[in-house]
C-alpha cells in the first residue's frame, strides 16, 4: 500500500480552534426557514411551528454559531417587517430568489430557534437597499436593554431581554452583480465603514465584518479587498469570504479542490496584510469564511426563469461519498488556517445546500456531509496543530500536482486528546497515513470513524436515510509513538489518540 508521512508534535501550535469555526447558515431562501426548520402544522412542530426533528438533527450536528437571514436575501430585506403580530406583518417580494416572502417568520421566531438549537446568532444587515439608519437601528433594537423607542418596541414584540447579538456582517457579497444594490468596492467601503461606526457607537461590544469578495474568481478579487479595507480597517474585526465548489468534468479537479481553497484563504490573508501594512495597523484582521461548501451551481444557473412562489425547492443539492470527503478536505483547510480563520460557516442549514433535508409534511434526514461536520465540529479542542504531510501525489488536469492526503490536528492539553482529521483524495488507492507522534506518549486509539464507499455516487434519501455514514472501524494500529491509519481510497478519516498529558510538563 502507499504511504503519507504525518508528523505531529503540540509545539507546532497555530492557534486555538474557536468554536465559531464550526457556523452554518440560515436564509430566507427556498426551504430553508419555510417548511425547513419552521413548519406549522407539520406532525413534528411545536405551538411555535418549529419543527422539533429537525431542532434535535441540528442539535446532532452542532453548529456553534448561525448566520441569518441572508445571504442575498438580505439586500432587500427590511427586518422590520418580520417582527410585531403576525397577523400584522406584510408579504413582499424577496427580489434575490424571486420569491413570495410572508414574513411569518422574522427575528423573534430565529431567536427563539437559535436559543432551542443552542447556537449562537449572527446577523447581517442591509445595505444593498438601505443604509446607515437602517443597520444602527437593528443593532438598538436587538441589544438595547430598553428606554428607546426601538428597544421598548423589542420588549413589547415580546422579548423583554437583549437578543445580546455579537456578531453582524456588513452586507452581503456587495460586489456581485446579482446582488439587490451591488456596489463598487469604493462606495461599499464607504458606505460599510459608516454603518460600521454607527453600529459600534450603538453596541461598542459588538464584532463587525466588512464584506470581502463573494469568490476567488471574480475579477475584481484582492483589489476588492484592498479597497474597502482601505475604508474599513480600524471600524470592522473581519473581512468575509465565500467559497463554493462542484465537480465538473474530472473528479480529481474538485477532490482536490481544498488545495485551491487554502490558495483562496492564504490570497485573503495577503490582502488583508497589504492594508493592515499600508496604514500601519498593530492589529492582525481575521476571516470570516461565512459561506463555503459544495454547490452544484452550474445547474442552477441554467434553470429557465420561475415565477413568483413561496418557498420553492430551490438548490436542493442531493450530496455523495465524494462531496461529504471534499467537506472533509476544506474543514481541514479551515483548520489548518486557525490562526486567521475565527468564524466559518457551512452554508446553508436545512434544505439549501444543506447537511439536513427535509420534505415538507414528512422526513427529516441527514445527507452524506452530516457526519463530517458532526464529528469535526465535536472531535476538533484545544489548538489547530500545524500538520506536515508527505503524501504521494495526485495529478489533477485542473490544479497539477497535489498531495493525495489532506490532514489537519488538534491537541488539547487539557484532557490529552489527539484529533486527527485525513482525506485520501485518490480515487483509485488506498494509503496508509504512517503518523509520528514523537513529542506525545499515547496510551491508546481512542474513536476511528471512516466515510467512504464502493458506490462513490451512493446518497442519503428519505427512503434510505442512512445509506452513507461515517461508521466506527478499528483499523489505526498504534506501536509506542508510531500510528498507523489505513485510508481507503476516496475516504474521510477522523482518529483520536489519548495521550499522557503528565509527562509534558
Ligand atoms: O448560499 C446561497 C447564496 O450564495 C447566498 O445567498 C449568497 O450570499 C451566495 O451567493
Amino acid at each position: 500500500m502507499r504511504s503519507a508521512r504525518v508528523v505531529v508534535d503540540p509545539d507546532f501550535a497555530l492557534g486555538a480552534v474557536d468554536r465559531r469555526l464550526f457556523g452554518s447558515f440560515v436564509e430566507h431562501m427556498g426551504r430553508c426557514v419555510y417548511t425547513g426548520i419552521f413548519e406549522p402544522g407539520h406532525p413534528e412542530a411545536d405551538e411555535t411551528g418549529l419543527r422539533r426533528d429537525v431542532l434535535d438533527l441540528v442539535r446532532e450536528l452542532g453548529p456553534t454559531i448561525v448566520r441569518y437571514p441572508g445571504g442575498n436575501f438580505v439586500s432587500s430585506y427590511r427586518w422590520e417587517d418580520g417582527v410585531g403580530p403576525v397577523a400584522e406583518r406584510p408579504t413582499r417580494l424577496d427580489l434575490a430568489w424571486r420569491s413570495i416572502e410572508p414574513n411569518t417568520f422574522g427575528l423573534h421566531e430565529f431567536m427563539t430557534w437559535a436559543s432551542l438549537a443552542d447556537v449562537e446568532p449572527m446577523l447581517a444587515v442591509n445595505l444593498g437597499t438601505r443604509g446607515v439608519a437602517e443597520a444602527a437601528d437593528l443593532v438598538e433594537y436587538c441589544n438595547l436593554p430598553g428606554g428607546t423607542e426601538l428597544a421598548d418596541r423589542r420588549v413589547k414584540n415580546g422579548a423583554a431581554d437583549p437578543f445580546g447579538v455579537k456578531v453582524w456582517c456588513v452586507g452581503n457579497e456587495m460586489d456581485g452583480p446579482w446582488q439587490v444594490g451591488q456596489k463598487t468596492a469604493d462606495d461599499y467601503g464607504k458606505l460599510a465603514a459608516q454603518a460600521a461606526k454607527a453600529m459600534r457607537l450603538v453596541d461598542p461590544s459588538i464584532e463587525l465584518v466588512a464584506c470581502g469578495s463573494s469568490n476567488h474568481e471574480i475579477a475584481s478579487f484582492g483589489a476588492w479587498e484592498a479597497t474597502v479595507l482601505e475604508h474599513t480597517y480600524e471600524y470592522v474585526d473581519y473581512i468575509s469570504m465565500h467559497a463554493y465548489y462542484e465537480e465538473t468534468e474530472d473528479v480529481r479537479d474538485f477532490l482536490a479542490a481544498g488545495v485551491d481553497l487554502d490558495r483562496f484563504i492564504e490570497d485573503v490573508i495577503a490582502a488583508a496584510d497589504y492594508v493592515k501594512a499600508k496604514q500601519r495597523h498593530r492589529r492582525s484582521l481575521r476571516i470570516a469564511f461565512d459561506e463555503w461548501n459544495v454547490w452544484y451551481q452550474s445547474a442552477y444557473h441554467q434553470l429557465p426563469p420561475r415565477g413568483w412562489e413561496h418557498a420553492p425547492a430551490l438548490i436542493e443539492d442531493d450530496y455523495n461519498v465524494v462531496d461529504a470527503v471534499v467537506v472533509g478536505s476544506f474543514l481541514n483547510s479551515i483548520l489548518n488556517h486557525a490562526d486567521r480563520v475565527a468564524i466559518a460557516c457551512q452554508a446553508q442549514l436545512v434544505n439549501i445546500i444543506a447537511p439536513i433535508r427535509t420534505e415538507p409534511g414528512g422526513a427529516a434526514w441527514r445527507q452524506t456531509i452530516f457526519d463530517p461536520l458532526r464529528h469535526v465540529a465535536r472531535l476538533a479542542r484545544g489548538v489547530a496543530l500545524r500538520l506536515p504531510v508527505t503524501a504521494p501525489d495526485m495529478i489533477s488536469p485542473k490544479y497539477g500536482s497535489v498531495p493525495a492526503v489532506s490532514g489537519a490536528a488538534t491537541w488539547d492539553e487539557e484532557t490529552g486528546q489527539l484529533s486527527l482529521f485525513l482525506v485520501n483524495r485518490d480515487p483509485e488507492n488506498d494509503i496508509a497515513a504512517e503518523v509520528d507522534l514523537r513529542a506525545l506518549t499515547p496510551s491508546g486509539v481512542g474513536e476511528q470513524l471512516v466515510l467512504n464507499g464502493e458506490d462513490v455516487r451512493a446518497t442519503n434519501s428519505a427512503a434510505e436515510p442512512d445509506r452513507v455514514r461515517a461508521r466506527p472501524v478499528r483499523t489505526a494500529r498504534l506501536d509506542g509513538a508510531h500510528l498507523t491509519v489505513p485510508l481507503p481510497a476516496v475516504s474521510w478519516t477522523a482518529v483520536t489518540v489519548a495521550c499522557d498529558t503528565a509527562s509534558r510538563h
